[in-house]
């Protein structure tokens, strides 16, 4: 590794673990409850949030309020809720109903761990708390749409909606890929892409700059750039499962070709696929260049998510 990627990855990993230790103890205060909830529910509630995962989503909320002017304080609410809709969506996708994996975050799936009654159920406990943590820790005159944007990102249009077309090529609801153009295998790639991921990363970049009280260009801006981050960071997951390694990933890789899904790397190549994601990884650091050293972590992570191992 030469020495500016081996900086960026350090200051990256400084930027990550500042992050985990501001918001780790505030996702584990967010799990006390009364004696009404059930302690398997709350224990894998507690596995499936506190497990060390690299809590990419709260650094983009924390950050962008940063950027928009404010503080990561003003944004904790939000962090803590685009972490709590990923650890769902995470537990859901492990489901053997879904990709059937039984390593995440380097530790036996929420399913293994538990069961798959409570896995589900954990992941529909983690929803609705996500927005409680919204309606009763942003600041009033924003929970709405708070509210709306969060709805929004984890809904029918978006991460559900992603992760139905995700499976359904693979699954035979939609009529085969493999007659249609690359063109149109990107095409219909990109879409489920934008929605499976990329619109969660948006949330929590425009939570971010709602809570801080950020302007329309701010939250324009960090638009543009969480639209190439997130697609980026997709491609580069993809290319992570067909050539990272288990043990710095700490999920199971090779996966995506086994059951024979359509990613970036099976339609294009591993080699256009970096290309691709190393251009969305530079529109993402240009979206954001006006606003000098606040901007200088979310730039940082956008450059890394290409280059990363885990
Ligand atoms: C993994 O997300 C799931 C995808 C959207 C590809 P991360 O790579 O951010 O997972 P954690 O939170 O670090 O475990
Ligand atoms: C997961 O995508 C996306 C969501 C959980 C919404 P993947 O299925 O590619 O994620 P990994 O590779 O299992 O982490
Ligand atoms: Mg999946
Ligand atoms: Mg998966
Ligand atoms: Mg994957």
């Amino acid at each position: 590794m030469d020495t500016s990627a081996d900086s960026l990855h350090k200051l990256v990993q400084e930027t990550l673990t500042k992050v985990q230790e501001f918001i780790n103890p505030r996702l584990e205060s967010a799990l006390t409850f009364s004696d009404q909830a059930a302690p398997r529910l709350v224990e894998a509630m507690q596995y499936a949030l506190l497990a060390p995962g690299k809590r990419l989503r709260p650094a983009l909320a924390l950050e962008a309020a940063r950027t928009c002017g404010g503080t990561w304080e003003q944004a904790a609410p939000a962090a803590l809720a685009v972490e709590m809709i990923h650890a769902y969506s995470l537990v859901h996708d492990d489901l053997p109903a879904m990709d059937d994996d039984d390593l995440r975050r380097g530790r036996p799936t929420c399913h293994r761990a538990f069961d798959e009654a409570t896995a589900i159920l954990c992941g529909d406990a983690l929803q609705p708390l996500a927005f409680q943590v919204l309606a009763s820790g942003m600041p009033m005159d924003v929970v709405p749409e708070a509210c709306r944007v969060l709805a929004q990102a984890a809904g029918v249009e978006s991460l559900v909606g992603g992760q139905v077309d995700d499976l359904a090529a693979e699954r035979g609801w939609v009529p085969d890929l493999s007659d249609q153009t690359p063109e149109q295998q990107v095409e219909w790639m990109e879409r489920i892409h934008r929605r499976k991921t990329g619109r969660l990363f948006l949330a929590s970049l425009d939570l971010g700059c709602l809570a801080a009280g950020g302007n329309a260009q701010c939250r324009g801006d960090l638009k543009d750039y969480g639209e190439s981050f997130g697609l980026a960071f997709q491609i580069a997951d993809d290319l992570l499962d067909a050539e990272g390694s288990e043990s710095s990933m700490g999920k199971r890789v090779g996966k995506d070709a086994e059951r024979g899904k359509i990613t970036f790397p099976t339609v294009i190549g591993k080699e256009l696929s970096r290309k691709r994601a190393d251009a969305l990884s530079e529109q993402a650091t240009a979206a954001i260049s006006g606003y000098g050293h606040a901007a200088e972590s979310l730039s940082a992570l956008a450059r890394w998510i290409v280059s990363r191992q885990t």
